[in-house]
């Protein structure tokens, strides 16, 4: 529809965005996924109405969790496979990772899935305050010089939106390897008047949580020899 593609197309351009979003050519098998499975699960935003995440899944869910930038899916789908009763939105840009998303979500028939393969913090905009249970962002790009600071996922704007979206005792789970990144969350987070840290022992921030799974950022980063951060923040 010409209003909801205008809407959700304005929105993206008022975000200037850096990373990538092609590789190479998608094979056969993943551009069918594309084709084929991405429009029954893409999310239609319509130009200035706010998104109900309850309103994407019938029956609705206990809860509904956004994982932000999920590379290639495979912490996505773990979740999802593991949590039938909660509804999750996927926001990935870079095209290979949707479609290994899609695989993923294929292989194991995911029907609690939704994803927005678009910029998130378009999403943010749209989505109803306080209708998120949980938010993961893990090993957002780094962005370590310090002239590119200014893109870096967290960051005050996208703090205040996650404190606006996540419900009170919700979860906002951030990890990262890069030294400079790690500095910076635990320079804007904990500060935010919205959001305390759940740590109180190294083991609390070195290990992964146990729900969780390695994502295949985590895995180059452990074989690099950088040391993985997890944080989890509770929404106060
Ligand atoms: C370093 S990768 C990590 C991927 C994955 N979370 C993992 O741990 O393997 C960061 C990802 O965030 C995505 N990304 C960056 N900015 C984004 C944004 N504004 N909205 C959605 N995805 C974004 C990138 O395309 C990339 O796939």
């Amino acid at each position: 529809m010409a209003g909801r593609e205008s809407g959700a197309e304005k929105q993206r351009q008022a975000f200037q965005f850096y990373g990538r979003r092609k590789g190479r050519p998608l094979r056969k098998g993943r551009q069918f996924l594309f084709d084929e499975l991405l429009p029954r699960i893409a999310i239609s935003l319509i130009e200035g109405e706010t998104l109900d995440p309850a309103r994407l899944f019938a029956p609705k869910k206990r809860a509904y969790w956004l994982e932000i930038g999920f590379g290639g899916g495979e912490h996505l789908a773990h979740q999802a496979a593991v949590n039938p009763e909660v509804g999750f939105i996927g926001c990935e840009v870079f095209e290979s990772g949707i479609a290994s998303g899609l695989s993923h979500i294929a292989e194991r028939n995911l029907e609690n899935v939704r994803l927005h393969p678009e910029d998130a913090r378009v999403l943010l905009a749209s989505l109803k305050p306080q209708s998120l249970d949980r938010v993961f962002l893990l090993f957002p790009d780094p962005w370590p010089k310090r002239r590119h600071a200014q893109r870096r996922f967290v960051n005050r704007g996208n703090l205040d939106r996650l404190a606006e979206l996540i419900v009170a005792g919700g979860e906002l789970r951030i990890a990262s390897d890069d030294p400079t990144y790690v500095e910076w969350t635990l320079q804007h987070v904990p500060v935010h008047p919205a959001f305390q840290w759940q740590a109180e022992t190294p083991s609390d921030w070195l290990d992964r949580p146990e729900d969780a799974i390695e994502t295949r950022y985590e895995k180059k980063a452990r074989e690099a020899g950088r040391v993985p951060h997890f944080f989890r923040f509770r929404r106060r």
